[in-house]
């Protein structure tokens, strides 16, 4: 791939349009529906999204994790002591991105992060397949693996002794509680639809619409 193909990659979005008036005053609520018709229309991992926190130096890190739950905000599991945990730790806020290119669409959503409650960790924890419960107890994410074999070792010794797997403490749910949501349908020549929701006073969602 070189930079002249690179430049030539270009599509034209063409499959819907999304303004002010098909946007529903909840924006949770228009999430759901969206993430619906992604679900809908076989898109590969829907509840994928890219999850941005930044590090004590304010350098910014983003990587993939999966939405598992949504009720007032977003809630997905990882290790609380991985890199990104430790980044919630210094700094409680996040953003989220979604992308759903078969459908056209984007969702970008910035808020505050907070731990969920324990039981709804083990509610979750518990309901995984074991061997997704194991890789949860093995790994110590984020952190240097001298071998693979290490790390397989540890995985088999909890595949023989099943009533040894717990939740880890340091395992569980994050909250991502938005502040702002916006909802990007691509159109064509570039004049994408965007609507923006900014939570005012705790509890009023305003909607605005904003330039491509
Ligand atoms: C499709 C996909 C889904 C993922 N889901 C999760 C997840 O739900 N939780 C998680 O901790 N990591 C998940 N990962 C792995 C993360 O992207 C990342 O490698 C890991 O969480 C370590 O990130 P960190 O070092 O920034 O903490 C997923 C990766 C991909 C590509």
């Amino acid at each position: 791939m070189n930079n002249q193909e690179l430049k030539a990659l270009r599509q034209n979005y063409k499959k819907a349009t999304f303004d002010m008036s098909q946007a529903l005053e909840n924006p949770i609520e228009q999430f759901k529906i969206w993430l619906r018709e992604a679900v809908n229309s076989s898109v590969l991992e829907p509840n994928a999204f890219t999850l941005a926190t930044v590090d004590i130096n304010s350098l910014p890190n983003a990587r993939v994790v999966l939405l598992k739950e949504i009720d007032y905000g977003f809630v997905f599991y990882t290790n609380y002591l991985s890199a990104k945990g430790k980044e919630i730790y210094e700094n409680q806020k996040a953003a989220a991105c979604f992308l759903w290119l078969e459908l056209e669409r984007q969702v970008r959503v910035q808020g505050v992060v907070e731990k969920i409650e324990e039981e709804q960790s083990d509610a979750y924890f518990y309901s995984r397949p074991l061997d997704s419960q194991i890789g949860a107890v093995v790994s110590d994410q984020s952190s240097e693996l001298s071998s693979r074999k290490e790390i397989e070792e540890k995985f088999e010794y909890y595949r023989q002794n099943p009533t040894l797997i717990k939740r880890p403490a340091h395992w569980g749910g994050y909250r991502i509680i938005p502040e702002t949501l916006e909802f990007w349908q691509g159109r064509e020549s570039r004049l994408h639809d965007r609507v923006k929701y900014i939570l005012q006073d705790q509890f009023l969602w305003v909607k605005k619409m904003l330039q491509p």
